[in-house]
């Protein structure tokens, strides 16, 4: 649960204007453009607090949301961006105390949201064949404080993933060529468990069907999320001009046997 006041060490997010947003804890020193912030001073007030810097400059205090921190994470990768990991999670159905089985890490964007549905009594096992991408994700998490999270620096596709047969309740797959990695997957999978396959291009969208018919999954479904930002301003309420056209198309399938 969320604390009503602020706490030394607590995530912060503080905005300016509206528009300037920085990222960091109750306690520190923050040095901006705008100038120094001293934020021992949010220690036991609420969120919303109104801090000055040195300079007279007012930021608002606000607790930071998951999405806003993996939003700023040091990106090793192409992410899984907020619209597909809510798709993935709810057509996937992971919820608290799930097992879940991710290829490749990354910078651990997805793997921060399948931690939060997962939770205490679950555990994600993340794989990441570049080393650099796997110590970028565990420090990214290790700042979120994130526990329940294995970090595996192994190639999925050279090495079977240490976990025991029908063992997992979903596995997510957001690495080059999945289709190799279906078998692992189903091996992993409990019967009627769920695979979800996040590819940038409709050639692997249709690679990835073949494998997976070839593999006896069922229930398959291919989708691509589309979010259109609305811009809210007075008189002129309509879509932004511009946004993120396409990050990818997800698949889903059940392992039935
Ligand atoms: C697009 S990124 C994943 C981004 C991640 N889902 C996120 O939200 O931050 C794909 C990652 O898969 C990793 N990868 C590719 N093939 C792999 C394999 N066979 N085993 C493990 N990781 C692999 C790549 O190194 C890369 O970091």
């Amino acid at each position: 649960m969320t604390e009503a006041y602020f706490g030394e060490g607590d995530p912060v997010l503080l905005v300016y204007k509206g528009r300037k947003e920085w990222l960091s804890r109750v306690g520190k020193t923050l040095h901006t453009h705008i100038g120094i912030f001293n934020l021992g001073e949010l220690v036991g007030k609420p969120a919303g607090t109104i801090l000055k810097s040195g300079t007279g400059k007012k930021v608002i205090a606000y607790r930071p949301r998951l999405r806003e921190w993996v939003m700023k994470f040091k990106h090793e990768s192409q992410i899984i961006y907020p619209k597909d990991a809510g798709i993935i999670i709810t057509y996937s159905d992971i919820k608290p105390g799930d097992v879940v089985v991710e290829a490749g890490t990354g910078s651990g964007s997805l793997t921060a949201y399948l931690s939060r549905a997962v939770g205490e009594t679950g555990l994600v096992h993340t794989f990441e064949v570049r080393e650099h991408a796997h110590d970028a994700a565990k420090r990214n998490h290790e700042v979120l404080g994130l526990v329940n999270i294995r970090h595996y620096l192994q190639d999925i596709l050279e090495e079977p993933a240490p976990l025991e047969d029908s063992s997992v309740d979903a596995v997510i797959l957001d690495m080059g060529e999945p289709w190799r990695a279906l078998g692992e997957a189903k091996r992993l999978l409990k019967p009627s468990g769920t695979i979800a396959i996040f590819v940038p291009t409709y050639n692997q969208v249709e690679r990835t069907y073949e494998g997976l018919l070839e593999q006896d999954f069922e229930k398959i479904e291919a989708l691509e999320v589309i979010e259109r930002p609305i811009q809210l301003k007075k008189n002129a309420i309509r879509p932004v001009t511009r946004m993120i056209a396409h990050t990818g198309f997800l698949m889903f399938a059940q392992k039935i046997v």
